[in-house]
């Protein structure tokens, strides 16, 4: 049976570990791309010689060309510059602006029916960008950020009381940014509030720990940023979308008039099916998340407009 394809654009390190997580998954086609000469190529062959190792045979193809992209499903892009210490993310913004505009073009030219992942920072304005640039309906474009904030919220949470980061539900909405807004009432653990769980002082805490994640690593790894994380919530965006499974992530996704915002594509709960975003749930938020919501949605915003004036 043929298998669907998925295609990573950027086979640095999220493209590249993306790759191969979904390679080891043994149920796609995986192509890979890339600018750099030889590099997407020899990665994808040393992926495919693990294959026997470690029991998949998925076709894993490296190209520095376009082509082989033909009849994908969705594409993960990563393609961009990361950041350095002390850097934001929205000081990448005219980098990868130009970046993610030339590889959505070639994607969709060959690939009409294809859904696009976005990964590239600063996420919710790349996410736009490849909305503007494409001309697909909402439904096909989407940013993750989400499902890495609230993985990492999780893990705090499960290293802080001591229980396994997957009995830890969280949800963490608005922009990929310090303005995020992990939902509180919605933070569980088998079932029960975190509030009951943890001291106010304690959770706070937390929450600033999650917001500055992003910077945790790049401070330690110095010449990147994080990747194993991030790949692995892009490449669970990617299953809920080709297995149906109407799972409901938090994702970059354009709203328009839910939870009060209009044309931006921000982090929201997202039901993910084969159709892409199938809808976005409706949380009930506290007055203060509302507020920190607007906020955050008004940063993301900004970038935008950033953005409009660049393209
Ligand atoms: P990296 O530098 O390891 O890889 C980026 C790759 O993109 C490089 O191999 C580079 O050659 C390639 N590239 C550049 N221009 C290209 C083009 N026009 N066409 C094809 N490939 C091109 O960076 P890394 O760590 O993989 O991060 C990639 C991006 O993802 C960055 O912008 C980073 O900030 C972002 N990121 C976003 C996260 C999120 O939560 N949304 C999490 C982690 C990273
Ligand atoms: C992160 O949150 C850099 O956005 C990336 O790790």
């Amino acid at each position: 049976m043929a298998r669907l394809k998925v295609t990573v654009v950027g086979a640095g390190n999220v493209g590249g570990t993306a790759a191969q997580r979904l390679a080891e998954k043994n149920a796609y086609d995986v192509v890979l791309v890339d600018i750099a000469p030889g590099m997407p190529q020899g990665k994808a062959l040393d992926m495919t010689q693990a294959g026997p190792v470690c029991g998949f045979d998925s076709r894993v193809i490296g190209t520095n060309s376009y082509d082989e992209t033909a009849g994908s499903a969705v594409a993960i892009i990563t393609s961009g510059i990361p950041r350095k210490p002390g850097m934001s993310r929205d000081e990448l913004l005219a980098t990868n602006a130009k970046i993610v505009t030339g590889v959505v073009r070639e994607l969709v030219k060959r690939s009409p029916e294809i859904i696009l992942v976005l990964v590239t920072n600063p996420l919710d304005a790349m996410t736009y960008v490849a909305h503007k640039v494409s001309g697909l309906p909402k439904q096909r474009v989407l940013g993750m950020a989400g499902v890495l904030d609230s993985a990492r919220f999780r893990s705090f949470i499960a290293e802080a009381l001591n229980v396994p980061a997957t009995d830890v539900q969280a949800m963490v909405l608005g922009g990929h940014g310090d303005t995020m807004v992990p939902l509180l009432k919605h933070t569980t653990v088998k079932g029960r509030s975190i509030t009951e769980l943890l001291p106010k002082d304690k959770l706070t805490a937390l929450v600033k720990r999650t917001q500055d994640g992003g910077a945790e690593i790049v401070n330690l790894l110095k010449t990147g940023s994080a990747f194993y994380a991030p790949s692995a919530a892009a490449v669970d965006m990617v299953e809920a979308i080709l297995k149906d499974q109407k799972r409901v992530l938090p994702c970059a996704v354009k709203c328009d008039g839910e939870y009060g915002i209009d044309g931006l594509f921000v982090g929201v709960p997202a039901k993910l099916g084969r159709n892409g975003v199938e809808g976005i749930e409706q949380y009930e938020l506290s007055p203060d998340e509302k507020t920190a919501l607007a906020a955050s949605a008004q940063a993301v915003k900004e970038l935008c407009a950033a953005v409009d004036r660049l393209l």
